[in-house]
């Protein structure tokens, strides 16, 4: 029987269709992508997104609420019980994103102008932490070159955060790439920030949260983990958590914990009153009813044992996953992880990240290129590649199907070593026609086949 979107719009069904296709036989190894249940889909696709509840449980500015409330209710519950929340401590869960959720926090405990430190982005910062990009190319190289582990921005203000706060990053070492907890106390001393930011996208190993929080406090600043790609690993139990350590933790809903879009915010609840107002008049309107229905499924899902197994198994398979790149040559920035991705440093090999992600996407394994530390290269063009485990091991995959995708991997770098001197433009035309690739990508559709998801 045809559905309502078949027959009504053939148009988008298709593209619909083609996209799930697309979905379900490559392989998506970007860190921060999943697949939701069928649940999670069917919440977010329900009659929520149809009204307006602009407020707070019990305090809506819109009638016809009650089962609004009740939803949020549920989700704000099941947030406390799996991030086993202290005492006092509450959630929102309205913010539309993980930007808008960090924002939201800045609104709630900062004044304009006020200076925030956080990593620094081509470290595996995020853009929502503070931002401001160094245009010229010099500069910019005599400001790695310096060996500096403080970045007091680049000229080019280009994300609201740094436009309205003034964003101090630190570096992380320049010798293990991983953060020195001595320069960000001492950087901390000198800049005197009001809110200390850890968390990223990039970034493959454990942050100690307690001694970033012994840092924020001596200098009566905030911290605030943003555990975005993290939150589902914590949720199953396989991550170190930073609740009751930091003073807020945000997180997206839609990497590893698999609830569908969204962001939800953990805090004192006079943190949380606070952060209320910054969404609601703060920010924005009405909150995204049908996604809350979405991070209450998900939030269901994870309080699962399947769920912490789940957790666990991400972290089994990116150690497997580290192991076999490495046993193919590849260098690892760390020199390996301790979560749901990798970073490889492809500076070594002939082809970069950009250039790579594509030729990979055409043998069916979807990536992203990311900067690294002490890379100078633009963000457009950088040294690494970013590469993780949450929807494999939502497919059900393991260390067999890892061990065969690490070989791929270095299959097409072999292959495309030999257009190693051409435009990207060119070297993707010989990648589409390569007949090396395309028995690489009929090999992961075939691998894919038998690892669908529901
Ligand atoms: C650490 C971190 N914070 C915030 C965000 C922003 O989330 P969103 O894309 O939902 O705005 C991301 C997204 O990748 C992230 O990795």
């Amino acid at each position: 029987m045809k559905s309502a979107l078949q027959k009504t719009d053939p148009a988008v069904y298709k593209i619909i269709q083609k996209e799930e296709k697309r979905q379900q036989e490559t392989l998506s190894m970007i860190p921060s992508e999943n697949w939701f249940s069928p649940s999670v889909r069917e919440a977010v696709g329900s009659v929520f997104s149809h009204k307006y509840a602009e407020g707070n449980i019990g305090k809506r500015y819109y009638e016809g609420c009650v089962h609004v409330d009740e939803l949020e209710t549920l989700a704000i519950e099941r947030a406390k019980k799996v991030f086993s929340l202290p005492k006092n401590w509450t959630a929102n869960v309205q913010a539309l994103s993980g930007s808008n959720a960090n924002l939201a926090v800045y609104l709630a405990l900062l004044q304009p102008g006020d200076t925030i430190l956080a990593m620094y982005l081509p470290d595996g910062g995020h853009l929502s932490h503070g931002w401001s990009f160094e245009p010229d190319v010099e500069k910019r190289d005599k400001e790695v070159q310096s060996g500096s582990l403080v970045y007091e921005g680049g000229s080019r203000k280009i994300n609201i955060s740094a436009m309205l706060y003034n964003p101090i990053q630190y570096k992380t070492s320049k010798k293990t790439h991983q953060f020195d907890y001595k320069a960000i106390a001492e950087i901390a001393e000198k800049y005197q920030p009001k809110l200390i930011i850890t968390g990223g996208t990039a970034y493959p190993r454990i942050i100690n949260h307690k001694k970033i929080k012994a840092i924020a406090k001596k200098i009566h600043a905030y911290y605030l983990a943003d555990i975005a790609h993290e939150a589902g690993l914590i949720a199953g139990g396989a991550f170190p958590s930073p609740v009751g350590i930091a003073d807020v933790v945000t997180m997206t809903t839609h990497k590893t914990l698999k609830s569908g879009r969204g962001a939800i915010i953990l805090a004192h609840e006079d943190i949380i009153h606070k952060i209320n107002l910054a969404i609601l008049p703060g920010l924005q309107g009405g909150p995204h009813n049908h996604n809350i229905a979405g991070i209450c499924v998900g939030l269901g899902e994870a309080l699962s044992p399947a769920f912490k197994k789940y957790a666990a198994q991400i972290i089994k398979n990116t150690g497997d996953l580290a192991l076999e790149l490495q046993k193919q040559s590849f260098k690892l920035v760390t020199n390996g992880t301790d979560k749901h991705f990798v970073l490889m440093n492809l500076s070594e090999e002939p082809i970069l990240g950009r250039p790579f992600a594509r030729v990979l996407a055409l043998a069916g394994i979807t990536a992203n290129y990311s900067t690294m530390p002490w890379d100078s290269r633009p963000p457009r063009n950088p040294s690494a590649l970013r590469l993780g485990t949450p929807w494999l091991t939502t497919r059900g995959m393991k260390k067999n199907e890892i061990k065969k995708i690490a070989k791929w991997i270095r299959e097409a770098m072999t292959i495309a070593s030999q257009w190693a001197d051409m435009s990207f433009e060119g070297m993707e035309e010989e990648a589409k026609q390569s007949k090396d690739i395309k028995r690489i990508s009929q090999e992961v559709k075939d691998l894919c086949k038998k690892f669908l998801v529901a």
